[in-house]
Order: structure tokens, then C-alpha cells, then sequence
């Protein structure tokens, strides 16, 4: 079995996922969550594009210990120096830097020519090699560039001491058949290949990525580089989750294997879904919904009369599991700190007594707590409660099928002092945000709003998500409550605390990475 090297860059190419920006708790939390998945190497962020991603970049190196922790630089020094400060810390600091290569990319973006282009990447590998423990090269557009100039850039970087070459489909244009050519072609054609790793990163422009990253590896890639749920620039990168459990299901064929702890995998994409608000389909291979769900009668027959009849992966392979203990309102703190750890959380006895608190009030509604309703539990004590400017305090709404809706609302402010205020809108949510906006005095303007239930049934918890525009600033917001006004009105806050937590001299502050 050859060893794949899995390369996560949810933080970094996934945070590029249009509308998503992560605070510093939530990549640490996916930081660290990436690390008891078992992946090679995380890609933590682009210390050189922000305050924001510097810190948590260098947050993450400094608590992880059983992953190498990267991020990316452009070929300019004062990037690499910047990852370097972020990266230092870490038990393998490790450089991501790049340069495109296409002919198209060196053209017109770079106005560079071939020789400039290797020249400027070796000056880049050798400065980081000065200071890296590990360095990758990337040469952008890889999978639209010239084989044998491929071929010569990787040998020169190889030979200034980059033990990774990464060949990105950066467009998502490659097919499997192509991509596993090219990587042939290099592994055949470049000098000191043995000395470095060939990478494979694929964007999903045309519904290809994991594809082509597993026609990459059967061409001899020795890494693949993929973010949860598939997240990334445009259409997404290719999904880890679908490539982990193709290799491990068809081992027979791929003959090839990875680090990762795979029953970790569900658990980490509903993290990534949460705090990124981006919804996995429910037919989506792996982590969806009803990717173990079966319909017809006959895939059901079949199924109680042999399982492999139509399943070739078990829910509980990917950390779904079918018996799972559920909670409910007779439950005691010892039975639910115990499901904690289960669910792989190490909390402090403060944050199990907070936390303790909010899942009584909810068993007290909700006959069932399931480990989704806990795992939402979790976000808000562990992320949404760390930069709580606005706080509700209490919320009343009129709603009458004749009557303007009318909402009512006690908020404390960013100095702890209680501001009662009440407003009309034309349906009871836009009550809800008219009073919100009264209260912080502002325009709120609202983009996005999205609802979803949480482990289903009637008495479900009701998880909002909502885009706002606030202060010249855009910023998503979540919500978690047993009310979808309540969640609602959480969403709103959320989202309005996490603009102001971005602002100057305020702790957290995070602009989106921009490559
Ligand atoms: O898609 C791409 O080319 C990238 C590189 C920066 C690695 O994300
Ligand atoms: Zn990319």
C-alpha cells in the first residue's frame, strides 16, 4: 500500500468559499478538529493577507502538535517572513509558496517570462529554505502550463530544497485521463524526483475534482490537497471526506491508504458546515443526509436481507452512528460530560457546567437530545459567546393574520446596559430585525437568510443563518434556538458582534484572505 499525504486547505482555499469569513475561534476549533481527523498537513490560512489570518495561523501551529502546519506566500519575501513569524512555533513548520506557470498566468497576471518565473521561484524556495524546516512549491495553473517547462521549474525547486511539488488544476479544466498523464510524465521526466513529494490540488469547476485527484494519485501523486464538504474558490476543491472513503473502499484497486481517522469525518463536517453556514446537500457522497438512507422497497428488502446488497460504505465507517445514546430531560451532568467526550470535546468543568445549563432548558422542550443538538450547543458556548457587543436579553412578538406584526426587544449593549425598544414590520422576523436595528442605532442592511432544522421532528432546534451588511461591512451570523424567531433574532446579533468584533483594537479581527 503506498501512503497518501492529505493536505486539508478548509482554512485557507475553503475560507475563499464566496460568503464565508471565519473568526479566530472558529479556525482554531476546525484547526484543531483537522488534527484528531489524522490529516497530513493543514493548511491554516495566508498570514501575509491579514491581522486575522496571522493570528489564528499562528494560534493553530501552536497548539497542534500531530499535523505540520502550513500556510501560503506569494513568491515575495515579506510574505514568506510573514508565515515564518506565524509558523515558527510549530512542531513542523512547514512554507506554502507559489507562482503560476501557465502561459496565460505568466502573460498577463505576472508579465513575467519562463526564465523569470523559475528564477523568481528558486530565490522564493531558497530564501524559505533558510528558515523552513519543509517548503512546497505550487505552480499555479499547473494543469494548463507546458509539460517540459513544468518539468524544469520542478527540478529547479526541487534542487533549491522544495520537498513538495503541488501541480494545481487552479480552473478546474482537467480531466482524470489528462491530469494522470501529466503526473506520469513528471514522475517519469523530472531529474531528482525522489527527492520530493508530487502534489495534486483540483478545483470542482466541472464536477471533477475528486476525480481527477484519485487519477492523479493513480498517476503517482503522493499528495492530494482537498478541503471538507468540498468547500473553496468558486465551484469548491475536491471533497477530502469523498477521497478518503474512495481510497479506503477500493483499496483493492487504488492500492493506496491514508493517516486519517475516518469515523471523524461526519463530526468535522458538520463543524465546518455550522461555522461556515454552507449546507451540505443531503445527497452529497459521504457526509450527506441520505447518503445511507435507503427508499425503495426493494434496496430495503435487500438491505434487512444482506447489507452489502446495496451498501459499500457503513454510516458508521464515517462516525455516523446508528445506536447512538441519546439525552433527554432525566439525563444528569455526569451522562451528559460524558457524551462530551464521546463527541471528542476536552471542556473545562466551567464550560460543561455553562453548556450543562443551555441542554437542560433545551430537554426541558425537546423530548430527544440528539449529538447535532450538542454539537450546536457547542458552537454557541465555545464561538458564538466569545465577542457577545449586543446580548438578548428578551423577545416578545404580536402576530395576528389581521394585525401588524409588532416585536419587542430587551438587548444589553457593548457597555452591559439594558435598551428596551419595540418596531413593526411587514412579518414578524422583519419586526424582529427593525426593533434589533433601533436598538444599535445603525443600518443593518440583511442579504441572506436561510433556516434549517437540526435532527429533524417537530419539537427540532431551529438553526438560522443570515448575511448582513453593517457599519460598510459584510459578515455572516448564526443562531440556535427551540423558536425559529428567537434563532432568528440570534442570527442577526450574531452577525452585527462579529463586525464589531472585527474592528480595530478589537480582538478577532479577520479579513478575508485573498489569493
Ligand atoms: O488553486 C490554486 O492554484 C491554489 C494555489 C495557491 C495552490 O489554490
Ligand atoms: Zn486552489
Amino acid at each position: 500500500m503506498r501512503k497518501i499525504n492529505v493536505f486539508d486547505t478548509t482554512l485557507r482555499d475553503g475560507e475563499q468559499s464566496p460568503g464565508v469569513t471565519l473568526n479566530f475561534e472558529e479556525k482554531v476549533e476546525i484547526g484543531t478538529q483537522l488534527e484528531r481527523l489524522g490529516v497530513d498537513i493543514i493548511e491554516a490560512g495566508f498570514p501575509a493577507t491579514s491581522e486575522g489570518d496571522f493570528q489564528a495561523v499562528k494560534r493553530i501551529a501552536e497548539l497542534v502538535k500531530d499535523s505540520s502546519v502550513t500556510g501560503l506566500s506569494r513568491s515575495l519575501k515579506k510574505d514568506i517572513d510573514a508565515s515564518w513569524e506565524a509558523l515558527k512555533a510549530g512542531a513542523e513548520p512547514r512554507l506554502h509558496v507559489f507562482l503560476a506557470t501557465s502561459p496565460v498566468h505568466m502573460k498577463h497576471k505576472l508579465n513575467m517570462t519562463e526564465d523569470q518565473v523559475v528564477e523568481t521561484a528558486v530565490d522564493s524556495v531558497k530564501y524559505a529554505k533558510e528558515r523552513f524546516p519543509k517548503v512546497q512549491f505550487s505552480a499555479e495553473d499547473a494543469c494548463r502550463s507546458d509539460l517540459d517547462f513544468l518539468v524544469r521549474i520542478s527540478e529547479a525547486v526541487i534542487d533549491a530544497g522544495a520537498e513538495v511539488v503541488n501541480l494545481p488544476d487552479t480552473v478546474g479544466y482537467i480531466t482524470p485521463a489528462e491530469i494522470q498523464h501529466i503526473f506520469r510524465y513528471l514522475k517519469e521526466n523530472i531529474r531528482n524526483v525522489e527527492h520530493a513529494n508530487l502534489s495534486a490540488h483540483c478545483h470542482d469547476d466541472l464536477g471533477m475534482a475528486v476525480a481527477n485527484s484519485l487519477a492523479a494519485i493513480e498517476g503517482g501523486a503522493d499528495q492530494v490537497e482537498c478541503a471538507i464538504n468540498g468547500i473553496g474558490e468558486r465551484a469548491g476543491n475536491a471533497s477530502l471526506e469523498e477521497i478518503a472513503v474512495a481510497l479506503h473502499t477500493r483499496s483493492d484497486f487504488y492500492k493506496a491508504n491514508t493517516n486519517l481517522t475516518l469515523n471523524e469525518i461526519k463530526r468535522t463536517s458538520a463543524l465546518v458546515s455550522r461555522v461556515t453556514g454552507m449546507q451540505v446537500p443531503n445527497n452529497k457522497a459521504v457526509v450527506g443526509d441520505n447518503a445511507f438512507a435507503h427508499e425503495s422497497g426493494i434496496h430495503q428488502d435487500g438491505m434487512l436481507k444482506e447489507k452489502s446488497t446495496y451498501e459499500i460504505i457503513t454510516p458508521e465507517l464515517v462516525g455516523v452512528s446508528s445506536n447512538r445514546m441519546v439525552l433527554g430531560k432525566h439525563s444528569g451532568r455526569h451522562a451528559f460530560s460524558e457524551k462530551l467526550k464521546e463527541l471528542g470535546y476536552e471542556s473545562t468543568a466551567e464550560e460543561v457546567t455553562k453548556v450543562f445549563k443551555a441542554f437542560k432548558s433545551l430537554a426541558d422542550k425537546k423530548k430527544e437530545v440528539t449529538d447535532e443538538d450538542i454539537f450546536a450547543l457547542m458552537t454557541e458556548e465555545k464561538i458564538d459567546s466569545t465577542h457577545t457587543y449586543y446580548e438578548m436579553q428578551a423577545l416578545q412578538v404580536n402576530y395576528g393574520t389581521t394585525y401588524i406584526p409588532t416585536a419587542t426587544i430587551t438587548m444589553t449593549d457593548p457597555e452591559g446596559e439594558p435598551i428596551e425598544e419595540a418596531a413593526t414590520g411587514s412579518g414578524s422576523v422583519e419586526a424582529v430585525y427593525n426593533t434589533i436595528e433601533r436598538i444599535v442605532g445603525e443600518a443593518i442592511v440583511l442579504k441572506d437568510y436561510r433556516i434549517q432544522s437540526i435532527s429533524g421532528g417537530e419539537d427540532a432546534l431551529a438553526e438560522v443563518f443570515v448575511t448582513v451588511e453593517f457599519q460598510g461591512e459584510e459578515s455572516s451570523g448564526r443562531g440556535t434556538a427551540h423558536d425559529v424567531l428567537e434563532s432568528s433574532a440570534k442570527a442577526y446579533i450574531n452577525a452585527v458582534n462579529r463586525i464589531l468584533a472585527r474592528k480595530p483594537n478589537q480582538a478577532g479581527k479577520t479579513e478575508k484572505a485573498n489569493v
